[in-house]
């Protein structure tokens, strides 16, 4: 039996090895009904019990083998069995994943490196404006979001039921004719009362900060909002100095071919007061868009040559008062000292700057936008 399994091997591979061999006829000749194989098989059972199981075992070794020649062999799948051989990529998909996961859950291999976050726009923006003025010296000074009214109104000048308080509509955590409510802070003024009653002049600080008004939201507005203060209290502080040092910031944000203008204003606090414009960041400052006066009139400054970009002022006397009582000292006695201060919005100079038309879209944080600043 043996020798006869060896034969029908050999026979078999040499069929194979033919040029121009048929391997689905082969099959069928080695494998099928009529072969040789299946002959031999049906006479086991013929065969001396003795020499049965040997035999058998021989056979059965012999058809495993010329199936697996005939299977390595096989020519193109026909049209059935392509979606077999699908079956099996995807079966292979499988496995690769598992093994996939298999790497992944190994925690002493190198780690894959995944996108590392960046500063948000306003982030950026507001080091931006600090980094300027520590350039001049003025330090960083911070004060709660949650502000009580005295600080965020009373000291700053407010008196209680000024109209000026309605132009600063919030969000009252205590009951708004609670004595002192606490409120959301409409603006980082009241951390120049903060920095007064803990230090003495000579004093310069910004201050970055989140502040809040009852706002809808649009595309100049949002009731959240960020702003950076500014105060500097000395003994002989003019307004001449507050002019150079607006225009130090307005050159080293924007860039040194851009001017400043000082429009007389109102705010409770300071006095003289002030609205400080920026020339337009798109026609230029003269108004116009391509072609000098006869152009189209820019849309952005609507024609002024001038963008307002913060409020200013020298700190008014009542507001020195106001920290003389809360301190019992008089080294805040306005006799003695002047100071101005500043206040802008990093919204609007970040707009300005990035040529951005709508707020919305730094509360928004779709990462496209946010990586544009990356
Ligand atoms: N706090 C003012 C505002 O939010 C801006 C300002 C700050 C004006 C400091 C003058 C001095 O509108």
């Amino acid at each position: 039996m043996e020798d006869e399994v060896q034969a029908i091997l050999e026979q078999a591979r040499s069929a194979l090895a033919e040029p121009g061999a048929d391997k689905n006829l082969l099959r069928a000749r080695f494998l099928g009904k009529k072969s040789r194989l299946k002959i031999l098989m049906k006479g086991l059972k013929d065969l001396p019990s003795d020499q049965r199981p040997s035999a058998g075992a021989a056979l059965q070794k012999l058809r495993a083998e010329l199936e697996e020649l005939f299977s390595r062999e096989r020519g193109l799948p026909s049209d059935g069995k392509k979606a077999e051989s699908k079956k099996e990529a995807s079966r292979k998909t499988r496995i690769s994943r598992a093994t996939l996961e298999t790497i992944l859950d190994d925690w002493s291999r190198p780690g894959i490196a995944r996108r590392i976050g960046y500063d948000h726009p306003l982030r950026r923006t507001t080091e931006e404006i600090i980094s300027i003025f520590r350039a001049l010296g003025f330090g960083v000074a911070e004060g709660p979001d949650i502000e009580d009214d005295r600080h965020n109104f009373t000291d700053l000048n407010f008196p209680p039921d000024h109209p000026a308080r309605d132009t600063q509509d919030t969000f009252f955590i205590d009951p708004p004719d609670s004595e002192n409510p606490l409120l959301l802070r409409t603006h980082t003024s009241p951390v120049q009362i903060r920095v007064m009653e803990h230090r003495v002049p000579p004093l310069a600080v910004v201050v970055p900060g989140r502040t809040y008004r009852s706002d809808a939201a649009d595309a100049t507005h949002s009731p959240i909002f960020h702003q950076v203060e500014g105060l500097f209290v000395d003994t002989g502080v003019t307004f001449a100095h507050l002019k150079g040092t607006l225009g130090y910031f307005v050159q080293g944000f924007f860039g040194p071919e851009y001017r400043t203008r000082f429009r007389p204003s109102f705010f409770p606090f300071t006095e003289p007061s002030a609205e400080v414009d920026v020339s337009c960041v798109v026609c230029g400052g003269t108004g116009r868009l391509g072609g000098g006066s006869e152009g189209e009139t820019c849309r952005i400054c609507k024609g002024t040559g001038y963008l307002e970009i913060l409020g200013a002022g020298m700190v008014d006397p009542e507001v020195f008062e106001a920290v003389c009582r809360r301190r019992g000292d008089r080294i805040f006695d306005p006799e003695k000292v002047t100071g101005f201060a500043f206040g802008m919005g990093v919204e609007r100079l970040a707009m300005l700057k990035h040529s951005i038309e709508d707020m919305r879209l730094f509360f928004e944080n779709d990462p496209r936008f946010l990586e544009i600043f990356s």
